[in-house]
């Protein structure tokens, strides 16, 4: 299941939007982030990206929620016997890795169902099992486009919270008090979710 390199960084965007139009709190916390680093003339420059560690926090979290693919497959190329448990793959087996159920998992995540950009906390990161996320995959394979899917989805972001707000309808706008599930996306919402975006601020020349 490789998610493709178009549709990949779409998804990843639009739940990024969707969660800051329903946390308005987030998307206050980014801004602020964004804002120490934006210019005056509406750029931010390269390097910048990369010092946007709570903006990395909350992309992480999407990610855990919201992989674009969400598990792997090797095809075994040998047969194996685990040590540890007695179970034997044989050659040709297609193995999946549920990445999706180890994000979700409260073996390594507290409170999985809610979304908390806290999880990606330096401390919490160092407590985890590195296979523990893994929307990227991992090893040999995995994603090759990773830098620059980051790159150019935290620009995207950036650029819209320095110069837009949004917001979800009322419906879907769970805000503060209750972040203890995952929000409604397209595929439960039966109308898909409305997301209002208001100008902050106006760059000419941009
Ligand atoms: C949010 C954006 C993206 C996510 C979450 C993502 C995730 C993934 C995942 C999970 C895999 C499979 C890894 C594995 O099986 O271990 C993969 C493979 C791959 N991705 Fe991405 N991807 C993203 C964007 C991109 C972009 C923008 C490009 C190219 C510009 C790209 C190029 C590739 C390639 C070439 C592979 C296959 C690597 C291989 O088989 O050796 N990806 N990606």
């Amino acid at each position: 299941m490789s998610p493709t390199c178009f549709s990949a960084p779409k998804d990843f965007c639009t739940f990024t939007l969707y969660v800051l139009a329903v946390y308005q709190d987030i998307q206050e916390k980014v801004r602020e982030e964004v804002n120490r680093f934006m210019k005056d003339d509406g750029t931010l420059a390269y390097d910048d990206v990369g010092k946007l560690d709570y903006l990395d926090m909350v992309f992480c979290e999407v990610l855990r929620k919201y992989p674009p693919g969400f598990r792997q497959e090797r095809v075994c190329t040998k047969d194996y016997n685990d040590p540890e448990t007695g179970l034997f793959v044989p050659k040709g087996t297609l193995v999946a890795i549920p990445m999706y159920s180890f994000h979700n998992d409260k073996q390594y995540f507290d409170n999985p169902d809610k979304f908390d950009p806290e999880h990606f906390t330096p401390e919490n990161k160092a407590k985890r099992h590195n296979y523990s996320f893994m929307p990227w995959g991992y090893g040999p394979r995995s994603c090759l486009g990773m830098r620059l899917a980051l790159i150019e989805c935290k620009s995207f972001i950036c650029h819209i919270v320095h110069r837009f707000s949004n917001r979800a309808n009322r419906e879907n706008s769970n805000s503060n008090q209750n972040r203890q599930s995952t929000p409604p996306t397209n595929a439960s919402s039966r109308f898909g979710v409305e997301i209002y975006c208001f100008v902050n601020r106006m760059i000419t020349g941009n």
